[in-house]
């Protein structure tokens, strides 16, 4: 065959792939890549309320509400480009719906930026760039705590139990240092995949950190303001592209990369349900801002640049968080295979925890960032630990 030929050829078979992976969506794709948090509540058997919770600073966020025993309120916390949903796309055996059968009243927070949360009182995402300007810094200074008090206010409580997951958890340790009446207000904290310092990341999570670090100034020089939008070619491509069988090894595999390998615990069938809710929006300064934590080696404050630090923080460099005001109890899970939340950085963070009441490995090697949400078995290896730590401080 000449060259010509054969590029068509190849043109020929790729419109095929395509189109096929567009024409099989309709049957491929199952019911809960497309459901809201409360329809799969309501799927799953649970009745659920949807909460507007605005912030000091004016942004409107989504808090979900399983209901239960309004004496035991649990807040649960998403990370980095997710949402409220991580915890209940596995259905019947997620953190969710597991907790909700054992009569706790649950509550998921959404941050500021992603889809339940982008709405400001004065702000439009779309048109202004303030909207965008946050990290997680004031998702732990004025979102966790107008959620956490929002939660306290509904249940008529004066404490409740918080479970975080990955930067969901780092959020927890600024607002417990940045504002430190809010200790009090944390009967037991869980850490899931402990975020704190991340310099000791493994590849190919720390390589995002090296391209990152290239690619920021470009990406903030062209004006990008935020990661993953939903609904672009661009996403719903790679979202039809995964939600099919054949895309399964090329889509695990990436994801993989980043959060540490555990095959059997991410089966093509979840694939398409994961898709259709991760990743979510998030800000460019939020990823900005875990990049410098990294590099810094240091769980400090957002870096200005010197003359935006000097006017900020009167001091040339960004100052730390302390973690000294951080008081809450805090019970911390980690494991070996995290990418992102290595052992290392964990044993710096609970060194300078003073409340720490429990700290825990878990057994299965294999165990990643993401099996502490996405995770098939979960109610075999991670939630009798969950239960046991909250029963207990309960
Ligand atoms: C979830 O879906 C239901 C049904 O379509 C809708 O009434 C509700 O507003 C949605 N919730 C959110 C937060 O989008
Ligand atoms: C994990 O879950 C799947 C599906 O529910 C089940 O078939 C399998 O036996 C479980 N594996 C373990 C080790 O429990």
């Amino acid at each position: 065959m000449s060259n010509r030929v054969h590029s068509i050829w190849i043109i020929l078979n790729l419109i095929i792939i395509l189109t096929q992976s567009v024409v099989c969506i309709p049957e491929e794709i199952p019911e809960d890549a497309k459901l809201n948090f409360t329809q799969l509540a309501i799927k799953y058997g649970h009745k659920c309320d949807e909460h507007d919770v605005v912030t000091e600073d004016g942004y409107i966020l989504k808090v979900f509400n399983v209901r239960g025993d309004k004496t035991r309120p649990v807040y649960l916390q998403h990370g980095f480009t997710d949402s409220a949903d991580t915890f209940i796309i596995r259905g019947l055996t997620s953190l969710v719906i597991t907790l909700a059968e054992e009569g706790y009243d649950v509550w998921a927070g959404n941050y500021r930026g992603n889809k339940y949360a982008q709405c400001h009182q004065t702000l439009d995402p779309k048109t202004d760039k303030l909207f965008w300007d946050y990290s997680q810094h004031e998702m732990g200074v004025f979102d966790l705590p107008a959620m956490i008090d929002h939660v306290l206010k509904k249940t008529g409580q004066k404490q409740l139990q918080a479970i975080g997951h990955s930067q969901g958890t780092m959020t927890f340790y600024i607002m417990a240092a940045e504002k430190p009446e809010y200790n009090d207000k944390i009967k037991l904290f869980i850490s899931l995949a402990p975020i704190c310092y991340i310099h000791h990341m493994k590849p190919l999570a720390s390589t995002a950190v090296e391209i990152w670090s290239l690619l920021g100034p470009l990406v903030e020089s062209e004006g990008i303001l935020h990661l993953f939008s939903r609904h672009t070619l661009f996403s719903e491509f790679i979202k039809a592209l995964c939600s099919l069988r054949i895309g399964y090894p090329l889509c695990s595999t990436a994801i993989f990369s980043f959060a540490g390998f555990d095959i059997t615990e991410l089966e093509h069938e979840f694939l398409p349900i994961l898709v259709g809710h991760y990743p979510d929006t998030a800000s460019v300064k939020n990823g900005n801002h875990l990049i410098q934590i990294a590099e810094k080696k240091r769980f400090c404050k957002y870096d200005y640049g010197l003359w935006g630090n000097l006017e900020i923080y009167g001091t040339p460099e960004p100052p730390n968080y302390d973690l000294g005001k951080v008081v809450m109890p805090v019970a911390l899970i980690a494991s070996e295979n995290d990418y992102f939340s290595s052992l290392k950085d964990v044993d710096l963070l609970q060194n300078q925890l003073s409340n720490l009441v429990y700290y825990h490995v878990m057994e299965r090697k294999v165990h990643n960032h993401i099996d502490f949400v996405w995770g098939r078995n979960m109610t075999g290896y991670l939630f009798p630990i969950v239960l046991r730590l909250l029963e207990k401080h309960g």
